[in-house]
């Protein structure tokens, strides 16, 4: 059976599944509650210095759901921990002591100034906890006061603060990175310039979850007004793996350890992080949906993947996906896909016909001998994969690659089989320029 310990940034888990800093590593009570349902490590809730800070006592969360109430997308607007800082440390101390196997960072938000971090990282080191993760993220209430994203937005901040973070603790840092940025890359290359152990991300994106068309107030409002959020949850896992990708696949940050989060809510989720380049994964959202026993069946499934692709171990996943990852000039512009539809499926919903009609190629029939037949015309079809993303029956429709020497019925020309990307191809100016020169 596969091994699921994980060395993280120098930590080792049980397992690559880690509580992400938020409610569900707010206090000792809930940490231990985690760590009896099996998951590997936690990141406690953000810890800033006292006083603690004041949340609201209205709605903090909303929700966008997908046609059958199905969470997509979680809002927040929740603070960093507003329990008294000597609390927190007490308990941190406690829970490491009675768990020695799990991994337990703590994550830190204080002011942009020296003495404010020397001071809590001297603290944070006496509980004997395993690492430390700086809070660059947060998107809303700390970053107006200038912590947070406003710390992860600047690279010049980042790589200020991590080098103080070194410089006085001898703990792992971890740097967590906001996605409310253009280049993800800029901030991880500042973390590793200021030393960081490893980066995690993503944090949440900023958001307003909606509008109450009766009141015409956002959701959610506190009393007669609201403010925007932090957006997490399944809905955000494109956003991150793609950060997350690119900060694997850039050689300025290569070999810095990633916590990969956003999103995971399964064990393909946590496997597709993983293979995208990513150590370990930190869940937030899917625990505060369906509870801590979720680590369970990620567990159980991670590792019969392993099992079956015959990987020892996590590590023999990591990254293996990210030399599938180029830039758009370098894909393949000879490989060609067709539509087909396996009519023992079909449903007959004629989604597909509609979507190709209205706003794709025009390739799939409606009618065949007066009935309802939905086919698709080869001489039409340029492969797009609209509908098979539309087609509500799983398989009914995939796409097929023309093999070598296969004629495209659309072009009329042979497949060749040879690899051609668009920096080589003759419609591009650049490549032209580069010939004639
Ligand atoms: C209610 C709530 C509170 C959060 N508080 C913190 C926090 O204190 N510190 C922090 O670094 N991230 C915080 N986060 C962000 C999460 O740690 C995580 O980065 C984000 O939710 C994305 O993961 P997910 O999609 O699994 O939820 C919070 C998220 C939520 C939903
Ligand atoms: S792949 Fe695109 S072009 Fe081809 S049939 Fe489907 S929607 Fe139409
Ligand atoms: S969308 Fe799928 S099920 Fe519906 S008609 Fe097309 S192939 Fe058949």
């Amino acid at each position: 059976m596969a091994d699921l310990t994980t060395t993280f940034a120098g930590i080792t888990s049980p397992n690559p599944f880690w509580l992400a800093s938020a409610p569900p590593t707010d206090k000792e009570y809930n940490v231990n509650r985690a760590f009896e349902a099996g998951w590997g490590g936690v990141v406690w809730k953000t810890l800033g210095e006292d006083p603690p800070i004041v949340n609201v006592n209205g709605p903090r969360y909303a929700a966008l759901y997908a046609g059958d109430r199905k969470l997509i997308g979680f809002n927040n607007i929740e603070l960093i921990t507003d329990r008294p800082l000597s609390l927190n440390l007490e308990e941190i101390r406690r829970v490491k002591r009675n768990w020695p196997d799990r991994a337990l960072v703590v994550s830190l938000m204080v002011p942009c100034e020296e003495p404010s971090w020397k001071r809590i990282l001297t603290m944070v080191e006496d509980t004997g906890c395993d690492g430390v993760e700086l809070n660059f993220g947060c998107p809303h209430g700390m970053s107006e006061r200038g912590m947070g994203s406003a710390v992860g937005q600047v690279p010049e901040y980042i790589e200020m603060v991590t080098r103080w973070c070194k410089q006085y603790s001898k703990l792992p840092v971890i740097v967590k990175l906001t996605p409310n940025i253009t280049d993800i890359r800029q901030p991880a290359r500042a973390a590793k310039a200021g030393g960081a152990d490893a980066v995690s991300l993503i944090n949440t994106v900023n958001s307003i979850i909606g509008v109450d068309l009766d009141t015409l107030l956002i959701n959610p409002a506190t009393g007669k007004t609201g403010a925007h959020g932090g957006y997490c949850g399944p809905a955000v896992k494109p956003i991150a793996q793609c950060m997350v990708a690119e900060i694997a696949r850039d050689p300025a940050t290569a070999g810095l350890p990633i916590s990969g989060i956003g999103g995971i809510t399964t064990w393909r989720d946590a496997a597709e992080f993983l293979a995208l380049g990513a150590g370990n994964v930190q869940v937030c959202t899917a625990a505060m949906t369906y509870g801590f026993r979720i680590v369970q069946d990620m567990i159980d499934g991670l590792s019969n993947y392993l099992d079956q692709k015959g990987m020892a171990s996590v590590d023999a996943l990591v990254g293996r996906a990210v030399p599938s990852v180029v830039d758009w000039q370098y894909l393949d512009l000879n490989h060609i896909d067709k539509a087909v539809i396996d009519q023992s499926l079909c449903i007959q919903c004629g989604r597909c016909h509609v979507v190709c009609e209205d706003t794709s190629h025009q390739a799939i029939t409606a009618l065949k001998d007066g009935k309802r037949h939905f086919e698709v015309i080869d001489a039409e079809c340029v492969g797009c994969n609209l509908c098979v993303s539309v087609c509500p029956v799983p398989d009914c429709i995939t796409l097929r690659a023309l093999a070598p020497g296969e004629v495209d019925a659309r072009t009329g020309k042979r497949v060749s089989g040879d690899y051609a990307n668009w920096t080589t191809h003759p419609n591009n100016p650049s490549a032209a320029t580069a010939e004639a020169t």
